[in-house]
């Protein structure tokens, strides 16, 4: 396959109908501390034990379409002894890769934050890709404040961003581009509407500098909603704040918009992405990539026992079909 056939062929399953993505790709401090909150010890027998479960669900690619995973997790064998991407692959969905090496201070700009990873970038995507990873993920992150982010956060943060997606197209890897825009602090859902379009117009301006190909990547954005220190804003409030920006600042060509949860419980973030799709008609294709709003109940069910492994599966397909159905308006609360 050329690399085109190999951009257009992920694209089209990544974004078929019914279906979002799964986010599983929780950094080893992430995930010990997803563990510890349900009494578990994060090891690399317990992360494999818990990963290997949940992504042998049955059914599951029904309504999940990809799969990011952490480096450690591509070259992990399921409980079975399968690769992990392996058994991606016979339950239909596509295997990714997060590939950012997390974030740290931007300097001269006291409480902004700077991704980190291009460096030695195409050597990993090509070890990634033998492994079989077929998509990448980079996460770019924005705090709100009165005075936050700086422009100089948000011109930094999209140059990487759009860098990381020209690199990956270039290997016939489809970008997820990720700018996220936190939910933490006490921020009205105007100013996040205000950061959001301002984050988006910079990362869609230095996505067309470094000649990234629209229809051949994925925008995996938050959506615009008040702080979480501020009050709660209806999922109708909230869908007509997101698609207001989207329409403003995301190209159609762009295929589809696949939202982080970011911190909204797993019933808000089904309500919400349930009333985007229930709006007049949009561009792309309007879905999920969550991590937390679909792994939290299944890591409660889960505790660490595998005695629980019924129950920790149908909590995972309980919010995989019922975000799945969000994904067209479908759902029904
Ligand atoms: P959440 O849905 O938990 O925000 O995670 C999605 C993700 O991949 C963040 O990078």
């Amino acid at each position: 396959m050329s690399i085109q056939e190999e951009l257009n062929t992920t694209i089209a399953d990544l974004v078929r109908p019914g279906r979002g993505i799964l986010a599983a790709d929780e950094s080893t401090p992430t995930i010990a501390k997803r563990f510890s909150a349900v009494g578990v010890e994060s090891t690399e027998a317990s992360r494999r034990e818990y990963r290997s479960l949940i992504f042998s669900t049955p059914g599951l690619g029904e309504h999940i379409s990809g799969v990011i995973l952490y480096e450690e997790t591509l070259q992990q064998l399921s409980l079975e002894d399968v690769a992990i991407p392996r058994l991606l692959c016979n339950q239909g969905i596509v295997p990714g890769i997060k590939v950012d090496m997390g974030k740290g201070p931007l300097v001269n700009a006291p409480g902004d934050e700077i991704t980190y990873g291009l460096d030695g970038l195409s050597s990993r995507l090509e070890r990634y890709k033998s492994l079989g990873a077929r998509f990448a993920k980079w996460r770019d992150v924005f705090h709100i404040s009165d005075v936050l982010p700086s422009s100089q956060a948000i011109r930094s943060n999209a140059e990487v961003l759009a860098r990381y997606a020209a690199v990956c197209q270039a290997m016939g890897i489809v970008p997820i581009v990720e700018p996220e825009v936190l939910m933490d602090g006490p921020h009205s859902i105007s100013r996040a509407a205000d950061v959001s379009e301002e984050v988006l117009l910079e990362v869609f301006k230095a996505l067309h500098r470094h000649q990234v190909s629209l229809e051949q990547m994925v925008l995996k954005p938050s959506m615009v909603t008040p702080g979480k220190a501020s009050r709660r804003a209806s999922p109708e409030e909230v869908a007509h704040a997101t698609l207001a920006v989207f329409r403003r600042a995301v190209p159609a060509a762009v295929p589809g918009i696949f939202f982080l949860s970011g911190g909204q419980t797993p019933e808000e973030a089904t309500d919400n992405l349930n009333a985007l799709n229930r709006l007049e008609e949009a561009p792309w294709a309007l879905s999920f990539s969550y991590g937390r709003a679909l792994q939290e109940p299944a890591q409660k069910a889960w505790a660490g026992q595998r005695s629980n492994a019924g129950a920790t599966q149908a909590a995972l397909i309980k919010r995989a079909r019922l975000n799945g159905l969000a994904r067209s308006g479908a759902y029904a609360p």
